[in-house]
C-alpha cells in the first residue's frame, strides 16, 4: 500500500470536535472517539499540496470556481458510478446539511410533510423543525438486523401535504447502499404522489464490493426529473471542515428554485481551499480512495470478527458502505442512559447514541472504524472488558 493508514497522528488540540468536545459532551475525555463522522487519517497529500500552493500566494480574496473544477465533478462521476452529470446541473452549498436545509425551504411551505425513513442522520429532523415543517416518519424495517423501506407503510401515511422525501443514500447509519429495484420503487410511490426526492449520496464513495453504489437519479429520466441530490468529497476525503459540497439539479425549475435559497442567503461564495481541495479530490483521488477502501474494509472485518467471536451480545448491521457500524445493543437490556454510562465509563469509547438517530434508535450505539486499526482492536478490547465486568 503506498499510503499508510495505520499512522497514529495526535489530534487532540487541533479544535477537532470528535477530539476537543469529549469533555463538554461525554463527560469524560479518556473516551476513545468513534462518534463524529469523520476520519482518523490524514487527509490526503496530493489535497494537503494543493493547498499549500495556493496559500503561497497570499491574498485570499473573492475566487471563481473554473471550468476545471466543474470538469472534476464530471470526471469523478462518470468514472465511480457512470452517472452523467451536465455542467449546468452543479450547484454549490457550504456542506450538505446547509443544501438540505435550502432544499426544505426551496420545496416545501410551512406546515407541509417531509418524509425521512429513521433511524437516520439526525440533522434530517433539525433542517424539517427548524424551518417549521412537519417530520413524517417512515421508520425503517428492522429483521434480525438487516434493514429495508417500509414502502406499504409509506403509502398509508401519504397526504396532500406530503411534499418531500429525505433519502439517506447510502443509509447512515443502517449501512444499507439501497439497491436499483428498492430505489425505483420508492421513486414510483414519490412520482405518483408529486414527492420531490432530496437523496443525500454524501457516503457514496464509500461502498464496499460487491455492492455498488446507484445515483437514484440515474435510474430513469422521469425520476431525475423529481430528484435533488447532493454528494461531497468531504467523507471520502476527509475534508468535512472545509464546507463544501455539490448539489446535483437536472429539472430546471427545481434548479432555479434551489440557486434562488442560495442566492437568498449569499451562499453561493464557498471558500477558496474548499473549491480547491474538491477538485483536487475529484482529480487525483482514485488511488488514494481505493486503497482506503481496502483499509476500512480490513477494520469492519475486524470489527465484525471480533463480534461474532468475543462479544456475541452485541448484533452488527451489515456494513454495505460507510464506515459507521450500527451496534444493536438491545440484548443488554439497558435504558438509553445506562448504556451511555456503560460505553463511556465502563468501556471508555465514545459512540452515538441509538435514539439520536429517531424512531428505531433505542438500545443502539453507532460506532465509527475510519481510524487506524491499533485503535479499533484497543477499543474492542476495552469493550469486552467492560462486558467481562457486567457478566
Ligand atoms: C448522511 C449525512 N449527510 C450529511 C452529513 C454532513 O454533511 P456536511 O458536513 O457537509 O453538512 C453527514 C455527516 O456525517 C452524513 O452522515
Amino acid at each position: 500500500m503506498k499510503y499508510d493508514f495505520d499512522e497514529i497522528i495526535e489530534r487532540r488540540n487541533s479544535l477537532a470536535f470528535k477530539y476537543d468536545y469529549r469533555k463538554e459532551y461525554f463527560g469524560n475525555e479518556d473516551v476513545i472517539p468513534m462518534w463524529v463522522a469523520d476520519m482518523d487519517f490524514r487527509t490526503p497529500d496530493f489535497i494537503m499540496k494543493a493547498i499549500r500552493k495556493r496559500a503561497e500566494h497570499e491574498i485570499l480574496g473573492y475566487t471563481l470556481r473554473p471550468d476545471s473544477f466543474y470538469q472534476s465533478i464530471i470526471s469523478w462521476y462518470k468514472t465511480r458510478q457512470d452517472w452523467e452529470i451536465s455542467k449546468e446541473w452543479i450547484s454549490f452549498s457550504p456542506g450538505i446539511v446547509a443544501a438540505l436545509s435550502m432544499a426544505v425551504r426551496a420545496y416545501t411551505s410551512e406546515g407541509d410533510k417531509v418524509i425521512v425513513q429513521p433511524p437516520v442522520y439526525h440533522p434530517f429532523f433539525s433542517v424539517i423543525k427548524d424551518n417549521n415543517r412537519q417530520v413524517l416518519y417512515n421508520q425503517l424495517i428492522e429483521e434480525e438486523g438487516n434493514y429495508r423501506m417500509d414502502l406499504e407503510g409509506l403509502k398509508k401515511k401519504l397526504d396532500p401535504t406530503v411534499k418531500l422525501l429525505l433519502l439517506s443514500h447510502p443509509h447512515n447509519p443502517a449501512g444499507r447502499a439501497w439497491t436499483k429495484q428498492e430505489l425505483a420503487d420508492l421513486a414510483d410511490i414519490c412520482l405518483e404522489n408529486g414527492i420531490t426526492i432530496i437523496s443525500d449520496e454524501i457516503h457514496s464513495d464509500l461502498v464496499f464490493r460487491p455492492q455498488r453504489h446507484v445515483p437514484i437519479s440515474t435510474l430513469s429520466k422521469e425520476i431525475s426529473d423529481i430528484t435533488v441530490t447532493c454528494v461531497a468529497p468531504s467523507k471520502s476525503f476527509n475534508l468535512a471542515g472545509l464546507a463544501s459540497s455539490v448539489v446535483v439539479l437536472p429539472n430546471e425549475k427545481l434548479r432555479k428554485d434551489f440557486n434562488h435559497e442560495l442566492a437568498t442567503g449569499h451562499f453561493y461564495m464557498g471558500n477558496i481551499f474548499g473549491s480547491i481541495a474538491l477538485e483536487s479530490a475529484y482529480s487525483e483521488g482514485h488511488e488514494w480512495l481505493d486503497q482506503l477502501m481496502d483499509y476500512l474494509k480490513g477494520n469492519l472485518d475486524l470489527l465484525s470478527g471480533f463480534i461474532t467471536s468475543e462479544l456475541p451480545r452485541i448484533r452488527l448491521s451489515p456494513v454495505e458502505a460507510t464506515y459507521l457500524a450500527w451496534l444493536d445493543m438491545r440484548s443488554l437490556g439497558l435504558k438509553s442512559k445506562e448504556l451511555r454510562k456503560f460505553m463511556t465509563e465502563k468501556a471508555r469509547i465514545g459512540c452515538n447514541d441509538g435514539p439520536s438517530f429517531g424512531p428505531g434508535g433505542e438500545g443502539f450505539q453507532r460506532l465509527n472504524f475510519a481510524c487506524p486499526r491499533p485503535i479499533l482492536q484497543k477499543a474492542l478490547e476495552q469493550l469486552k472488558d467492560a462486558f467481562r465486568e457486567i457478566n
